[in-house]
């Protein structure tokens, strides 16, 4: 599955738009600038594919990605699609885009009953932050599966990673949708990316 090309199928700007529930579907959420869409160039090997930028605010819908060969228009339905999701927190984007997009991630997230796992990214130099939190409260609440994967692994000392795992562990200890095992990666290194391939791979239909 990550041998054959991936494509952009969709990018959607808000609940309408959405493509009928079909395949499962594995979503990318966290901070603006955390490193989302980079993450998925790195695990699909296609730099480029989804948009990156140094300036907060870049990805701005919900934008679909599956295996080349099943855009779904000959009614073939892809095995899974990634879904890149818009940052909360701060962007450099008028206010009105901002509170579009971040009312679309938070609907998105609680009300898609095809989403199998979300992966909630937060760098490794920054930790938790209060968004964050809310984030994991509204998943715990919904009942939506979801992993802590650290970003940026690149920009932290070798010897701090433990600590911060360890740390970030027990912070998510109590919370019952989330998935104990914390990833770090970095996507500039391409590191840690196999265990996120692996639990991708573990959800194809
Ligand atoms: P929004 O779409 O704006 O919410 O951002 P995003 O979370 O998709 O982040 P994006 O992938 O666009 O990356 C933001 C910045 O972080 C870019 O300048 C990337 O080059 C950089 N970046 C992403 N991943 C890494 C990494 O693993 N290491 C380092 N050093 N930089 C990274
Ligand atoms: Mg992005």
């Amino acid at each position: 599955m990550f041998k054959r090309p991936w494509v952009f199928i969709r990018g959607v700007p808000s609940m309408n738009f959405l493509p009928p529930e079909g395949p499962p579907e594995v979503a990318f959420a966290g901070r603006s600038n955390v490193g989302k869409s980079s993450l998925i160039n790195a695990l699909l090997g296609q730099k480029g594919l989804a948009r990156t930028s140094n300036t907060p605010g870049r990805t701005q819908e919900l934008n679909y990605f599956v295996p080349d060969g099943y855009s779904g228009a000959e009614g073939e339905l892809p095995p899974i699609a990634l879904v890149d999701m818009p940052g909360y927190g701060y962007a450099k984007a008028p206010k009105e885009n901002v509170d579009a997009w971040t009312k679309l991630v938070f609907d998105y997230l609680r009300g898609r009953a095809t989403l199998k796992r979300v992966f909630v990214l937060i760098d490794s130099r920054h930790g938790i932050k209060k968004n964050d939190a809310e984030v994991l409260t509204l998943l715990d609440k919904a009942a939506v599966s979801y992993q802590i994967v650290l970003t940026k692994a690149d920009k932290i000392s070798a010897l701090a990673m433990p600590k911060l795992i360890e740390s970030t562990k027990e912070a998510i200890r109590k919370r019952p949708a989330a998935y104990p095992e914390i990833l770090a990666t970095s996507s500039e290194k391409s590191a840690g990316l196999g265990e996120v391939q692996a639990t991708i791979a573990s959800f194809v239909s």
